[in-house]
C-alpha cells in the first residue's frame, strides 16, 4: 500500500469508488467505512447516549480534502461540513502548495489551562506568595487527581498566579498548566481544578470561585507555514506576480480591520472546524480558543498572514520570491477519549488520517485552515468568490435535476454559461443533451 492523497479526477467518480480508492490507499476498511458513513454513523440508541431527550440524528455531508502534504507526509483529510465548496477550496489550494513543497508544521506540548478562581481575597501579593511557595504540593495534589494521565506521561506541569482587577474586586486566578497528552483534557482538566481548589483557598486566605478549564489554550498552539511559486497562482487575466500582490493585499486588509479579520478567519475556520468534527472533536472549543487568540493583542487580527518572499539571486540570476503563508492557533484537539470512543466515523477519520499523536492531528487539521484561507483569498484577489461557488453550486442542482455520471458536468456547464443556475435550467439543458444524443443514435453518428 501506498499512502497518498493524490486523486486525479476524484470527483468525477462515483461515491463507492471513491471509497474504494481511499480504502486502498489509506488502509481503512473498506467494511468499516461503509458502516461508519452509511447513514452518518450513528443510530438513535448510540445518539442516546451522547445527549439528553434525544429523537433521532442529524447527518452532514462527509468529504475527503486531497493533496495535503505536511512535513513531507500526504494525508486524506475527512472534513464534514454543509457548505459547498469549502472541501474543493482546501484540496484546490493544497495543491497549490504541494508545488511549493507542500505544509510545514509544528506544535507545542499538549498544555491545557486548569483556572481556579479565588474571591475575597484581602491581601493579592501575599496569596500569590503563599501559593508559590507550595506549588510543588499543588502539583502533586492535582497529579494525584488524574492518575490515568500521569501513568501515560501527562500530568500538571506548573502553575502561575494573576490579580485580576484593582484592589477593591479581591479576585485572583491560580492556572495550574497541564499535559494532557492526546487527550482533548476538559475532563482532566476540570478534574484538577475541583481538586486543588480548596487548598488553594486556604493558602489565599479566600474563597473558592470557578473551576474550570480556559478554551484560550495558548500554550497548545501550532503554526504552519506554506510557499506557493508565482507561476501556479496564475490565472486566465492575471498573472502569478499580481495574483501574489493581491493576496498580500487582502492580508494586509484583514491586519488593519477587524471587520474583514472576522471574514479572514471565517474562511479558515471552515477548514479547521469540518476537521474537527469529522474527528469527534469539539470545534466551539477551537472556535472559541482561535477568536480568543485572535484578540489577544487588544485587537481583533488575522490569525494567519500572507506575504512575498524577497527576490533571490541563484546561480546569477534574480529569482523572484514565492508567496508565503503562516497561521497559528491554539489548537486543542484530541485523539483519545469522548466522542471518540463512541463514534464510528470519527473512529475511521483518524485511521485514515493515520495520525499517531493529538499534535499531529492539530498540524492537518491548521494546514487544511491554511489551504482553505489561501483559496479564499486567491478568489477574492482575482475573480470574485462567487464565480468558484456558482460552478460547484451548478454541480448540485445538475444532480437535483437528474443529471448523472458525465451528464453532470456538462449540464452544470451549461448553466453556468447561460448565467441560469436554477432547477428549471438544469432540467432543459437535461432534456437538450438527450434529445441531441438521441438524434445522433437516429442518424448514426
Ligand atoms: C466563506 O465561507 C468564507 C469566505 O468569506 C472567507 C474569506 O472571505 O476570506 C470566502
Amino acid at each position: 500500500m501506498t499512502y497518498t492523497s493524490r486523486f486525479p479526477g476524484f470527483y468525477k467518480i462515483s461515491v463507492l469508488e471513491r471509497r474504494a480508492l481511499v480504502s486502498e490507499a489509506t488502509g481503512a476498511d473498506s467494511d468499516e467505512m461503509e458502516r461508519a458513513l452509511e447513514g452518518g454513523g450513528l443510530d438513535a440508541e448510540t445518539a442516546d447516549k451522547f445527549v439528553e431527550n434525544v429523537l433521532g440524528t442529524y447527518s452532514l455531508p462527509y468529504g475527503v480534502a486531497l493533496n495535503v502534504r505536511v512535513n513531507g507526509k500526504d494525508y486524506v483529510v475527512p472534513m464534514v461540513v454543509e457548505e459547498p465548496s469549502v472541501v474543493a477550496a482546501a484540496s484546490s489550494a493544497a495543491k497549490l502548495v504541494r508545488a511549493g513543497g507542500g505544509f510545514r508544521a509544528e506544535v507545542d506540548s499538549p498544555l491545557m489551562t486548569s483556572q481556579i478562581q479565588i474571591t475575597g481575597v484581602t491581601n493579592a501579593s501575599a496569596a500569590a506568595g503563599n501559593i508559590l511557595a507550595h506549588k510543588a504540593e499543588i502539583l502533586h495534589l492535582a497529579d494525584r487527581a488524574a492518575g490515568g494521565l500521569v501513568a501515560r506521561g501527562g500530568g500538571a506541569r506548573d502553575l502561575e498566579v494573576r490579580v485580576l482587577g484593582v484592589p477593591s474586586d479581591r479576585m485572583i486566578v491560580v492556572h495550574i498548566y497541564v499535559d494532557c497528552r492526546d487527550a482533548m483534557g476538559a475532563n482532566l482538566v476540570n478534574g484538577i481544578a475541583e481538586a486543588v481548589a480548596d487548598r488553594i483557598a486556604e493558602l489565599a486566605n479566600g474563597v473558592v470561585g470557578l473551576r474550570i478549564l480556559s478554551n484560550l489554550c495558548d500554550r497548545r498552539c501550532v503554526r504552519v507555514a506554506c510557499k506557493v511559486p508565482a507561476a501556479v497562482l496564475a490565472t486566465d487575466d492575471l498573472s502569478g506576480e499580481q495574483v501574489i500582490d493581491g493576496i498580500v493585499n487582502a492580508s494586509r486588509f484583514a491586519e488593519l480591520d477587524p471587520y474583514r479579520a472576522a471574514t479572514h478567519n471565517k474562511g479558515l475556520m471552515n477548514g479547521i472546524d469540518a476537521v474537527t468534527i469529522a474527528t469527534g472533536n469539539d470545534w466551539r472549543a477551537v472556535e472559541a480558543g482561535a477568536h480568543a487568540f485572535a484578540a489577544r493583542g487588544g485587537h481583533y487580527a488575522p490569525l494567519s498572514t500572507w506575504r512575498r518572499e524577497p527576490a533571490r539571486r541563484e546561480n546569477g540570476v534574480n529569482v523572484d520570491g514565492m508567496l508565503i503563508g503562516r497561521l497559528e492557533l491554539p489548537m486543542a484537539l484530541g485523539t483519545v477519549g469522548g466522542t471518540l470512543r463512541v463514534h464510528p466515523a470519527a473512529r475511521l477519520s483518524l485511521r485514515m488520517l493515520g495520525v499517531e499523536t493529538a499534535g499531529e492531528l492539530a498540524q492537518v487539521a491548521a494546514a487544511v485552515g491554511l489551504a482553505n484561507n489561501l483559496s479564499a483569498v486567491r478568489a477574492l484577489a482575482t475573480d470574485g468568490i462567487q464565480r468558484g461557488h456558482m460552478a460547484l453550486h451548478a454541480r448540485s442542482v445538475a444532480v437535483a435535476a437528474g443529471a448523472g455520471g458525465a451528464m453532470v458536468e456538462r449540464v452544470a456547464r451549461m448553466i453556468v454559461e447561460a448565467r441560469d443556475i436554477t432547477l428549471e435550467a438544469a432540467k432543459r439543458a437535461i432534456d437538450l443533451l438527450a434529445s441531441a444524443s438521441e438524434g445522433a443514435t437516429a442518424s448514426g453518428d
